[in-house]
């Protein structure tokens, strides 16, 4: 790890008007990258940190809970929003309220969700395959953004058989989108098996004259090179590899500077980091909400650090700060951070079928609105 150090130099990243530097994108995850995940993780290096998913339906409703989730910290620039949407107009009308009421400066669209719930709508992943809708649904967008960026982020497909990403890419860029992002696998292998970085290169090389990013399985800073090296690409997003481990932008920007590596924290400085994320949390959630949320990342803070099983239900049941800071006293905190979470974290599921509505594959062509959009903001 200590020689990781940029190999290319490239144009810097940009999309829309905003410089990205290093070119480093916090992949959107819903119930993850809220308002405290964001700052906890802008705290070690820059880059544009994605909001959670949010739903266009809900924004034209101002429903009073997206509206909360749509919150950014004072020192958020760009601030990052993602939609959710399947109808062109609700899309557009959600877009002209965040850009019309200043509530966000970038605004990126969801085209990979692989959950059943939101397929068997079509949205998500398997909405590019109506490549009319898809294109509509950019088209309108981008027009009603007007001078704010509007970027699409999808996947490669719904399976093998239906590849969807090199339309989508050429689609996307076609109508004016800012730049694109691949989470390159299928809807079918969720989070499954490896990413297939070629796809990376393949959209690369597609698409030309907007930058194309590239996702999945950057677990450390050797990987984001890797992936720049290899495929082309202009920029990553990454999302699991920074599941309770928030210091890896650092080591991004370091790596992209061609800085040495900083020295990985202790379980001390873990604990530390841990203790300021629910801070934060508290500060935008309030406390009992706070605590339910952070019991989720307790056991990726901890991964691989030697401690007892018995410790480890006490962080993950936790109800207090002052057990908190009990929990903590426990800990050994000189214990160094073990070589061994470096690797991959996070979900990774099993393959499966993906639902869809019925005849959905039948024509690719056919731009009808599918029936009506998810209320629930944050996936
Ligand atoms: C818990 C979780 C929630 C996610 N939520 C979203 C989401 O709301 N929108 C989205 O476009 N992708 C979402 N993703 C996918 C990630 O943005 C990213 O594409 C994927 O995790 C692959 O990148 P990685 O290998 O770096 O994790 C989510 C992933 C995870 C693990």
């Amino acid at each position: 790890m200590e020689g990781v150090t940029a190999t290319l130099s490239k144009p810097a990243l940009k999309i829309g008007p905003y410089e990205v530097d290093p070119p480093v994108v916090l992949a959107p995850m819903a119930g993850i990258t809220n308002v405290a995940f964001r700052q906890l993780c802008q705290e070690y290096g820059a880059g544009i940190y994605v909001c959670e998913m949010i739903t266009a339906r809900a924004v034209v409703e101002r429903h009073p809970g997206t509206m909360h989730m749509m919150t950014f910290g004072e020192h958020e620039k760009p601030r990052s929003m993602q939609l959710y949407g399947v109808d062109p107009k609700t899309m557009a009308e959600a877009v002209r309220i965040i850009v019309g009421e200043g509530l966000a400066d970038h605004v990126d669209s969801n085209f990979g969700c692989p959950v059943a719930k939101v397929t068997r709508k079509g949205g998500g992943a398997a909405l590019p395959f109506k490549r009319k809708l898809f294109e509509a649904i950019v088209r309108e967008s981008v027009k009603a953004a007007g001078d704010t960026p509007f970027t699409v982020k999808f996947r490669i497909g719904i399976d093998d058989d239906h590849h969807t990403f090199l339309d989508a890419g050429r689609i996307a860029e076609a109508e004016g989108a800012a730049a694109v992002s691949l989470h390159a696998r299928t809807a079918a292998q969720r989070y499954s098996g490896q990413a297939d970085w070629t796809k990376i290169a393949a959209l690369k090389e597609a698409v030309t004259s907007i930058p194309v990013l590239g996702n999945g399985d950057i677990f450390s800073a050797a990987d984001a090179l890797r992936m720049v090296d290899e495929t082309g690409c202009d920029g990553v997003v990454v999302g699991r590899g920074c599941l309770g481990r928030p210091w890896l932008f650092g080591e991004l920007e370091a790596a992209f500077q061609g800085r040495p590596q900083p020295t990985p924290p202790n379980l001390g400085e873990v604990a530390a980091v841990l203790r300021r994320h629910t801070e934060l949390l508290i500060e935008h959630d309030g406390h009992d909400k706070a605590m339910r949320d952070i019991r989720k990342h307790m056991a990726w803070y901890l991964m691989g650090f030697p401690v007892g099983s018995e410790l480890r239900r006490g962080f993950a049941m936790l109800s207090s700060m002052d057990q908190l800071d009990d929990l903590i006293a426990q800990l050994d905190h000189d214990a160094p951070f073990p070589e061994a979470a470096t690797g991959p974290r996070g979900r990774q599921g099993s393959p499966g079928k993906v639902t869809l509505p019925h005849g959905w594959l039948d024509d690719p062509d056919d731009d009808c609105v599918p029936e009506a959009e998810d209320m629930h903001s944050g996936g």
